[in-house]
């Protein structure tokens, strides 16, 4: 399949997954292997079964010069969403599921000069994103079930990225499609090649010894893809 994506693939770094007691030398770390983007996980406790960070964590990853995301794992994207707008997240990415009216939000998103992305669950089709494209700059597909780092990637999401990669391009559309679960180096091929070019990766990087080396190898794997 051609694609004519606008952007390489990109590596970012899941803060979830890293020593909390050394947050700040785990990005200096990624930083120092050319990494310029990382992910930040919010989760309520409600729209998934566990309690993360909060606008804070994204004040101090923007200490860095990164581009820092903040994926809402939360109910109530529509009031969650301005606290991290305000604590200077570059792209606020909410889930469709919980939003009230993901359009509206998107736009408030943009409109606070941020970037909007939409995630979609496992068990959301693309279908359901597809009407909202052209309002956002990223669809997030979760490549497990959300709410914890180190699971499995769900191979039966690559065809949804395939999905969204077509009707990106044939809109000839400006919007990254996020890939956000279980990548590793194998995972991270399959799901470039269908067309995602952000990789989040969590343990497959700060799980390993030497983290610069673990997001080199990312890198590595799927450059020039
Ligand atoms: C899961 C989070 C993912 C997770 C990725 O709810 O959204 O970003 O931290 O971690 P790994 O790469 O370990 O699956």
């Amino acid at each position: 399949m051609t694609m004519t994506r606008k952007h390489s693939v990109e590596i970012v770094p899941s803060l979830l997954a890293c020593d909390l007691a050394h947050m700040g030398e785990a990005i200096q770390a990624v930083k120092s292997a050319g990494i310029s983007w990382v992910s930040v996980d919010i989760m309520d406790g409600h729209f998934v079964p566990n309690l993360s960070f909060g606008p804070d964590h994204v004040r101090m990853a923007k200490k860095y010069g990164l581009t820092v995301d903040s994926h809402l794992m939360v109910e109530d994207p529509e009031s969650i969403a301005p606290w991290f707008t305000k604590a200077g997240a570059d792209i606020v990415t909410f889930h469709i599921e919980a939003a009230k009216n993901a359009k509206n939000l998107a736009q408030k998103i943009r409109q606070e000069g941020k970037k909007a992305g939409i995630a979609l669950r496992p068990q959301t089709p693309a279908e359901k994103v597809l009407p909202l494209l052209p309002e956002i700059d990223l669809v997030l597909v979760m490549t497990v079930d959300p709410g914890f780092g180190g699971a499995h990637f769900i191979k039966e999401m690559l065809p949804k990225i395939s999905t969204l990669r077509q009707a990106i391009d044939s809109a000839n559309l400006d919007c990254w499609i996020q890939a956000d679960g279980g990548i590793n180096p194998q995972t991270a091929l399959l799901a470039s090649e269908a067309g995602a070019d952000s990789l989040v990766a969590g343990t497959a990087i700060f799980g390993q010894k030497n983290i610069a080396q673990a997001a080199q190898i990312l890198k590595d794997q799927v450059r020039n893809k």
